[in-house]
């Protein structure tokens, strides 16, 4: 699958493929994946055989580019444009986030992609605060995130809204190390 990534989305990269790779171990019948970029983990979703996948953005030029991969490869996706969940109205069976996760202050522009607000947690914790309310009775939600975003918060947040959430992989890097964190609904 060759995707296309025009000018202004996101490029792929290793926090993408970890992402990917960990929602590949599930087999959802429905999925979200929030931030979509050009659409590569959803699209594989859709692809290998996930039968409501809805793939979002904040960014016009991610959908419009989303959109045309998914003619190609995965006619099935719906896309929506809006901010984190704002819309969104059911539940899926695994939610997907790979956000702006670092810590530097997002103004207008191609900072969408990457930047976390100071700390890098600005979308992490947005994230984890709502994303019970768009899981399946027994959904996952994968989120991606780095260690310059401290980890531990995330448990702790976590924790606080009355989710489980396990570290179910790692990777080191250059200057950081990346995470996926599973998180699903208690009892
Ligand atoms: C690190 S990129 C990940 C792109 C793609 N999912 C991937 O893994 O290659 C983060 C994505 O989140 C999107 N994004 C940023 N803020 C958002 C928000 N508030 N709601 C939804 N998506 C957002 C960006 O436009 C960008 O496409």
């Amino acid at each position: 699958m060759e995707l296309r990534v025009d000018p202004g989305v996101y490029e792929p990269a290793e926090d993408s493929q970890m992402i990917l790779g960990a929602a590949m171990d599930y087999r959802p019948r429905s999925a979200l994946e929030l931030g979509t970029g050009c659409g590569l983990a959803a699209i594989a979703l859709s692809k290998t055989g996930c039968q409501f996948v809805l793939a979002t953005d904040v960014s016009i030029e991610a959908i419009r580019c989303a959109g045309n991969n998914a003619r190609k490869y995965a006619p099935r996706l719906h896309l929506l444009l809006c901010d984190l969940f704002g819309g969104i109205d059911r539940r899926f069976d695994l939610v997907l986030f790979n956000p702006p996760y670092l810590p530097v202050e997002a103004t207008a522009g191609e900072e969408v992609y990457w930047a976390g607000g100071p700390r890098g947690r600005l979308l992490i914790d947005r994230f984890i605060c709502s994303v019970d309310h768009y899981l399946s009775e027994d959904g996952r939600a994968l989120l991606l995130q780095s260690s310059l975003n401290e980890l531990e918060l995330s448990h702790q947040l976590a924790a606080e809204k009355g989710l489980q959430s396990t570290l179910i992989s790692s990777r080191k890097f250059f200057f950081e190390e990346l995470h996926v964190l599973e998180l699903r609904q208690v009892g």
